[in-house]
């Protein structure tokens, strides 16, 4: 049994994993439970922060087990009412009965009674280093983590790209990976299109996840831009052309997934006047594209969409109104029931409004 600590958007992080493990047990707002069959890779999602298997045995038990050398230890404690005085006071425990037994020990103490992402990183609780260990804590259950978000390497990827274009603005790759993973289990080397692959942030996970990358975009300035940014971290097996994503003719593909145009970038509330003519430009592209796409895929074939949502003033997102036109189109909405999967920034004016399709 796999325990997640859901990132910032925990409704979408949650779906990410029912995508890839089905079903999962919600014991928090921010951790879930999941069962897979192979060791489950944080690097490989976007929507968890760390990943910690369940332990048959208390602490203390595991840690005596340890070989020889120095041990790390750090405590995430999630039970209702921990603070950070409880959880030290139960690493020192921990610390004073080893060194007892001879044991050097050293304990990494957080501002909370949870170590934040970038603690247990950077002090090397990530499960890679069996002397170093971090263990969370929830009610009676103790958990090892066996893998902590990369935050470092993640910034590496997202700043380390040489070309940029701040007027089609970057797909967090965090995000990038999150809509791979909702397309649901792909075998190895599944072609994975983005047709609106801007500089190229969806293919480049897509590649460092083992698929491989066709992209495609109306702009071949962008389509270039997208070229020297899989160039520098030299992939190879990848595909880009220039073409509109509502007449372009691609070859075989296994998987869509993509950051739809988000319209004008915008740093205020839009008017109404502004809200109709940004709605009815990308739901033309959105559903252009569909229309166009419908008879290139064969049936199942996943298609995951960020489209966008506008904030308006008593702070809700107003959404593309286009789902039943979607259904009509000949795709199953896998979440039409929902109120709207977001991925947002407190006050962003333009949301990300992901939409889960799949070919029937
Ligand atoms: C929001 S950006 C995608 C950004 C991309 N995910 C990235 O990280 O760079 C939208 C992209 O859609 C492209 N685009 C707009 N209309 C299009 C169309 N009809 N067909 C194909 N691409 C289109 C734009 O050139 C732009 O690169």
């Amino acid at each position: 049994m796999y325990l997640a600590v859901l990132g910032r958007e925990p409704e979408l992080s949650n779906v990410e994993l029912e995508s890839l493990f089905g079903k999962i047990t919600h014991l928090t707002n921010n951790l879930s439970l999941f069962n897979s069959k192979t060791t489950p890779d944080i690097n490989r999602l976007g929507g968890s922060l760390k990943l910690a298997e369940k332990l048959s045995e208390r602490p203390l038990e595991f840690l005596s087990k340890i070989e020889d050398g120095k041990i790390t230890i750090g405590i995430s404690d999630y039970s209702k009412g921990a603070s950070k005085k409880s959880t030290t006071l139960e690493a020192m425990k921990l610390k004073k009965i080893l060194t007892r037994h001879g044991r050097s020990v050293r304990v990494v103490l957080g501002d909370d009674a949870v170590l934040s992402t970038a603690t247990s990183l950077h002090n090397g609780l990530s499960g890679k280093n069996l002397r170093k260990v971090e263990f969370i804590k929830v009610d009676n259950d103790y958990y090892r983590v066996i893998g902590v978000q990369d935050i470092d390497a993640y910034s590496r990827r997202d700043q380390g790209r040489p070309a940029r274009d701040a007027k089609v603005g970057m797909l967090p790759p965090k995000l990038a990976q999150i809509l791979i993973n909702l397309c649901g289990p792909l075998r190895q080397g599944s072609v994975i299109l983005d047709p609106f692959c801007g500089t190229g942030v969806l293919l480049q996970e897509a590649l460092l996840m083992g698929y491989s990358a066709y992209g495609t975009d109306i702009s071949d300035r962008i389509v270039g831009f997208a070229k020297k940014n899989l160039d520098y971290f030299k992939f190879t097996d990848y595909k880009l052309e220039v073409g509109d994503a509502t007449n372009h003719k691609w070859n075989p593909i296994d998987a869509i997934a993509c950051e739809g145009y988000l319209g004008k970038p915008m740093s205020n509330i839009p008017s109404e006047i502004e809200l109709k003519e940004q709605k009815q430009e990308c739901s033309s592209i959105i559903l252009g594209f569909l229309k166009n796409l419908s008879g290139q895929i064969s049936k199942n074939t996943p298609v995951v969409i960020a489209a966008p949502a506008w904030l308006r003033e008593n702070g809700e997102y107003s959404r593309l109104e286009i789902l039943d036109q979607i259904e009509n189109m000949g795709y199953n909405v896998e979440n039409k029931s929902r109120e709207g999967l977001f991925y947002h920034r407190e006050g962003q004016i333009v949301a990300r409004d992901i939409i889960i399709l799949r070919k029937v």
